[in-house]
C-alpha cells in the first residue's frame, strides 16, 4: 500500500496549495490513501464542514487534528458522523468525535489513529497507553496503521516512534509546521518522521503573520495572530508499505511554490 500524508494544512494559503499540488502528487505517487492533518485549516484554528467536504472533494481519504479540533464552534455538529475525521484519541473518555478508524476505499484499508502529546501542550491522557489500548483492542485485526503523533517535543515524538516499531505501519508527527529530516524506517518495520512540516504561507512564522508574530515576542503583550498570505510551502511524506502492513520506504516531499510556476 501506498500513503501519501500531508502535514499541517494552514488556512486558505495552505488549502489552495493542496488543491493545486494534490492531482500533481497523485500521478506522480499513485498512492491508495491520501492523509491530511487538517487542524490549521480554518484561518490556522480548527476545521469546519465545508472545509472537511472541500478536501474530500479533491481527493483527501481522511484528516487528522490536534490542539486546535476544537477552534470552530461547528465541528460539534459533525465530528460524531464524520468517520473520516479524527481527533486525538487520549482526550478524556466522553469527548465527541473519535481518535481512530478505518479509512476504506476501492484499494483497500487504512486504520489511522491520531494522538497528542503531553509536552508543552495542555494536559491530556497518556498516549503511550492509549496507543497500547487501541491496539489491543484492533487485536491484530488491521494490517496497515498510521499514526498521527501531533505533539511539539521531539523527545516525546522519537519515543512514540520506539513504543510503536513493529507495531504499526508508520508513526509521523504533526504540529510543530517545520519538516525534520529524521525519517526513517526503524528496525521493526516502522516508517517514522518527527514532524512532517506544514502546508501554507512560508515567509509567515509557522504559517502566520509574522510581524504580529514578532510584536509578541518583542512586547509579550497579547496579540492576535492571523494566517499569512504569501507563497506557499508544501510539505508532506510518500510511504511504501509492504504485504505484511510494514515500510519499505518513506520519502519526505518539500514543494515551493515558485518552483512550481515554472514546471
Ligand atoms: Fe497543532
Amino acid at each position: 500500500m501506498k500513503v501519501l500524508f500531508i502535514g499541517d494544512i494552514v488556512g486558505a494559503v495552505g488549502r489552495n496549495a493542496l488543491k493545486q499540488m494534490l492531482p500533481k502528487l497523485k500521478a506522480k505517487y499513485s498512492p491508495h490513501m491520501v492523509i491530511v492533518n487538517g487542524e490549521n485549516a480554518a484561518g490556522g484554528r480548527g476545521i469546519n464542514s465545508s472545509i472537511v467536504k472541500e478536501f474530500f472533494d479533491s481527493g483527501v481519504h481522511g484528516i487528522t487534528m490536534g490542539n486546535h479540533t476544537w477552534d470552530q464552534k461547528e465541528i460539534f455538529d459533525f465530528i460524531d458522523s464524520e468517520d473520516r475525521l479524527i481527533r486525538p484519541a487520549n482526550f478524556p473518555k466522553g469527548t465527541p468525535g473519535r481518535g481512530c478508524t478505518v479509512i476504506k476505499n476501492k484499494d483497500g484499508e487504512l486504520a489511522l489513529i491520531n494522538l497528542q502529546g503531553r509536552t508543552f501542550l495542555p494536559p491530556l491522557d497518556c498516549p503511550f497507553q492509549k496507543a497500547d489500548d487501541i491496539l489491543n483492542e484492533w487485536k491484530k485485526k488491521y494490517k496497515y496503521i498510521l499514526v498521527d503523533f501531533h505533539a511539539e517535543a521531539t523527545s516525546e515524538k522519537l519515543a512514540m516512534g520506539w513504543h510503536l516499531d513493529g507495531r504499526v505501519s508508520a508513526v509521523v508527527g504533526t504540529h510543530t509546521h517545520v519538516q525534520t529530516h529524521d525519517e526513517r524506517i526503524l528496525p521493526q518495520g516502522t516508517a517514522y518522521i518527527t514532524d512532517v512540516g506544514m502546508v501554507g504561507p512560508r515567509d509567515g512564522i509557522l504559517g502566520m503573520e509574522r510581524q504580529s508574530v514578532l510584536q509578541k515576542f518583542r512586547t509579550g503583550l497579547p496579540v492576535r495572530f492571523v494566517v499569512d498570505e504569501g507563497k506557499w510551502h508544501f510539505h508532506a511524506v510518500f510511504i511504501e508499505l509492504d504485504a505484511s502492513g510494514l515500510a519499505k520506504k518513506m520519502e519526505t516531499i518539500r514543494i515551493y511554490e515558485e518552483d512550481v510556476l515554472f514546471d
